[in-house]
């Protein structure tokens, strides 16, 4: 898979994508990561990529052109199957959508900055928008970091064990149960016993009863 990432601020990507699962799938190739700095296809001497909102009002907007010639560049080379802008107002991102995204070939992800971008950009090139949580991010890169990771972790090969994601919480639409190491006793704090019994048709029996009264205690709606 192919993930080209659109920002004002290329470098905040450089700690979440130098490590762990991220850093294991780019070494495995398994994943290509391309981060494309908008600064670089402003025409502008002063490579400037945001002006002031029509109608006024506070607060600056990131402008069509540059963000257009970065991904019309990247289009001649490659087909990509979404263009996703990462917005607080778009679709709140869940793991059905990580899933589908994983699924992809070559996807194009879109970091907005200041007020947003110009409206006509979301009209005529943005294919899908994402909101990672009711809040506001100073920019759309720590949610593209997050968009990115849930995906990646999902292709083929990324992670050791092959069955790791699928029991993930929010996989089977429930919450994942309660899970515990060595010891077995810490000062007196037991590991219940079923765990220690070696029967594996019990076991999945008492993960799957604890996943269920996780997921109704904690989060009723996903029951629904
Ligand atoms: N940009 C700013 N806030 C955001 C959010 N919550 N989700 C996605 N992109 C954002």
């Amino acid at each position: 898979m192919r993930i080209d990432i659109l920002t004002i601020f290329p470098e905040m990507f450089d700690g979440p994508f130098s490590h762990s699962i991220i850093k294991r799938a780019k070494e495995k190739d398994l994943v290509e990561i391309h981060l494309h700095n908008i600064r670089d296809y402003s025409t502008d001497k002063h490579r400037r990529v945001d002006n002031y909102p029509f109608g006024g009002g506070a607060g600056m907007v990131m402008m069509i052109d540059p963000i257009l010639r970065c991904i019309e560049e990247l289009k001649k080379k490659n087909e990509y199957d979404e263009v996703i802008f990462l917005t607080p107002d778009g679709k709140r991102f869940e793991q059905t959508a990580a899933n589908k995204l994983s699924t992809m070939k070559n996807i194009i992800l879109l970091c907005g900055h200041y007020k947003g971008i110009d409206e006509r950009l979301r009209e005529q090139v943005i294919t899908r928008e994402i909101s990672i949580g009711d809040y506001v991010l100073s920019g759309g890169e720590l949610a593209a970091a997050v968009v990115t990771d849930s995906i990646v972790r999902l292709l083929p090969g990324v992670l050791g064990d092959e069955t790791s994601a699928l029991s993930d919480s929010f996989q089977d639409g429930l919450l994942s149960p309660p899970v515990y190491t060595r010891p077995a006793d810490y000062k007196g704090w037991k590991v219940p016993d079923i765990l220690l019994s070696g029967h594996d048709r019990k076991i999945a029996e008492w993960r799957h009863e604890k996943a269920v009264e996780r997921t109704q205690k904690r989060r009723p709606d996903l029951l629904k």
